[in-house]
């Protein structure tokens, strides 16, 4: 944010439309993080607490892909960045370490969250089992009944899950009271998490993706990646990562970013999204709830409306109907650009990577591959020789059902029709600033 040449706009409290302040936001952040929000420094240094727990899987490994580049026949230089070596296999550890020391250091007992999938919470259960801090997971039915695997990790790193709905909140309860079968969704698990928090002072809420703070504690990532390209005498042409709220393809790309915007070096950076859930490419630009009920306060950025139903695609990380807000201002000033690919090309490449790497990636993952072998196909046309830089933000290894069905013929892409995409949207007129 220091060095934006636009600043992104400030989130509004839904009520008054005035920009939000610290107090709004205390009941359900410690105050480190609120500040973090908010900060105009360039640098913020990472506590040593923090650090010592990182020290379990970082450095993360940056690895050169020579053998996706031998059978891609390119004459592109492809490095990518391995994220899937920390406790949850994925980058959502960076941000959850360092949530839960925040929570700690400001005596807080308990932390609240809701996850789709299981990344996130596995994420953060791991982080509170670092600090004796008790852990408690609105996980969204569906996947709570359909991917067991995920919940038993929670489990043993010592977190208790809720199928969402839950009876143990009015939001659950108010759902459950008008659809006792509901397979729950990301936003009902948001309201119900945010709702035990703000009931008991000992507790707080905490968000894997999208927000400022989350956005700048994955930035390690690419702070490591440039001192490990600089090790090996290179500087990427191309960053690309798979976008979800924003956090690892900020993570990754925004050190980089850094050069670009303080007129050192040129370098495009390339967020990829699913096509069932195009908020970047296909989604309009305005003040929006970050969450389905509308709880949170409102955020500029590119989205598909708060009441978008992206479709049951399997990279469950990415479907979410907004962008973070300052990734959104750079994507509006034109600063880096995005893509949005369908799921079979994406699993695919995949396989590609698997075969040729060694590594199953997270089918989030696979979206930035598939980009890479688009832009590395492109080298070989053009006959010019490049540098791409990736993010492999997870492994797949609980993703499996994912790879099954796809090798099995069972999936299909997704193609949103023009009154999809655009249902959701006039809700958002009422929600602008005067
Ligand atoms: C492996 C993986 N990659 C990417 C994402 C997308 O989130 P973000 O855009 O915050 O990185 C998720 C989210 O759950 C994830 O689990």
């Amino acid at each position: 944010m220091a060095d934006m040449p636009n600043k992104p706009l400030p989130p509004l409290h839904p009520g008054t439309k005035q920009p939000v302040g610290p107090a709004d936001l205390e009941p359900i952040f410690p105050m480190e993080l609120i500040k973090q929000e908010v900060s105009a420094e360039q640098y913020i240094e990472i506590p040593e607490q923090v650090q010592d727990i990182y020290k379990l899987w970082r450095p993360t490994p940056l690895v050169r892909a020579y053998g996706l580049e031998k059978a891609l026949d390119t004459p592109a230089k492809i490095y990518y960045k391995y994220e899937g070596v920390s406790p949850a296999g994925s980058h959502k550890p960076n941000t959850a370490v360092a949530q839960a020391y925040y929570n700690k250091a400001q005596g807080v007992k308990r932390i609240t969250t809701e996850t789709g999938a299981g990344q996130w919470g596995t994420a953060l259960s791991f982080a509170c089992a670092q600090f004796g801090l008790e852990c408690e997971i609105y996980m969204v039915k569906i996947s709570y009944n359909q991917k067991p695997y995920r919940k038993i990790m929670m489990n043993t790193f010592g977190a208790e899950v809720f199928a969402s709905p839950s009876d143990r909140t009015n939001a659950g309860r108010a759902i459950l009271a008008q659809d006792p079968s509901s397979s729950g969704s990301l936003g009902i698990a948001i309201s119900e998490a945010v709702e035990r928090a703000v009931a008991d002072e000992h507790t707080k809420y905490s968000l894997g993706s999208v927000l400022n703070h989350v956005l700048m504690h994955q930035t390690i990532i690419g702070q490591e990646a440039i001192k490990q390209m600089e090790y090996a005498g290179d500087f990427p042409d191309i960053v690309i990562a798979p976008l979800g709220g924003g956090s690892n393809f900020a993570g990754i790309s925004f050190p980089f970013l850094q050069h670009k915007l303080l007129g050192k070096r040129d370098v495009r950076c390339i967020a990829v999204e699913p096509a069932s859930c195009p908020k970047l490419t296909k989604g309009v630009f305005m003040y929006d709830f970050g969450d389905t009920a509308g709880y949170t306060p409102l955020l500029p950025m590119f989205t598909l409306g708060h009441n978008f139903r992206p479709a049951s695609i399997h990279a469950g990380g990415l479907r979410y109907h907004g962008a973070s807000v300052i990734c959104s201002q750079l994507l509006k000033d034109g600063l880096i650009e995005a893509v949005a690919l369908q799921q079979l090309e994406c699993f695919k490449a995949g396989i590609t990577f698997s075969k040729t790497e060694g590594i199953i990636p997270a089918p989030e993952a696979t979206h930035a591959i598939a980009q890479v072998i688009r832009e590395a196909e492109l080298a070989k046309k053009e006959g010019k020789a490049k540098t791409i830089l990736f993010n492999l933000c997870g492994h797949g290894f609980v993703d499996m059902q994912a790879y099954s069905d796809y090798l099995e013929g069972k999936l299909s892409d997704h193609h949103l029709t023009e009154s999809e995409l655009t249902a959701n949207l006039a809700e958002l007129n009422p929600l602008q600033p005067k």
